[in-house]
């Protein structure tokens, strides 16, 4: 069994649905043992407590430089246990210190076919904006390595979603989010935690 660590920011949607295949057994090579927030107030954390998992906040402010606190994210990982970070809303980007600690053992979701609207400032909404805006006719989720580059690391799945007419980036985010990411995100973990993926 690998330890998994969930970095988030928000709602925990994507958390939830890394639970949900804990429990009913998508995920069965790995346990989360820990859900770490950038923000006091994330739903995220509410999900964590509610099934019994710890948690742990590392805000910005607290840290002098983004250094210390990508170091104090990493020593606290080492400390649970942790052999695999996921992203899952995460919106701070993950500095080198952390990299280097758990260099290949952080995964990320992102609410696009990358390499499509991706990168610096494609996050949230603003990437379903893009997408519409653009008039792409299919989108969808990318789970990924992470490493240096912004959305830049291996591929590990995809899943395409159909835009559909009068679709606003709201409508879309929730789309992606129930046809893919939900599915996506647990899967590549599973692929993980078991080995299959080298
Ligand atoms: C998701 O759209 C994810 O792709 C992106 O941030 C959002 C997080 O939502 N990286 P949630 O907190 O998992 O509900």
């Amino acid at each position: 069994m690998l330890n998994i660590g969930v970095l988030v920011s928000g709602g925990g949607t994507n958390l939830q649905a890394l639970i949900d295949a804990c429990n009913n057994g998508v995920i069965k090579s790995g346990k989360i043992v820990t859900v770490v927030s950038s923000k006091a107030d994330a739903y995220a954390l509410v999900r964590a407590e509610k099934n019994g998992i710890a948690t742990a906040v590392f805000s910005k402010k607290d840290y002098g430089t983004k250094d210390e606190l990508d170091e104090a994210i990493a020593k606290y990982m080492k400390d649970q246990g942790v052999d695999l970070i996921v992203m899952a809303g995460y919106l701070s980007i993950v500095g080198d210190k952390l990299l280097r600690a758990y260099k290949d053992r952080i995964i990320n979701i992102h609410p696009s076919l990358i390499p499509s609207f991706c990168g610096d400032g494609f996050y949230g909404l603003k990437v379903h904006q893009a997408a519409l805006d653009y008039g792409v006719k299919v989108t969808g989720a990318t789970v990924h390595f992470v490493n240096e580059v912004t959305d830049g690391g291996k591929i590990i799945l995809q899943k395409a979603v159909y835009i559909n007419d009068g679709d606003t980036a709201e409508s879309l985010q929730r789309r992606v989010m129930e046809e893919a990411e939900w599915q996506i995100l647990p899967e590549a973990v599973e692929l993980i935690c078991s080995g299959k993926l080298k």
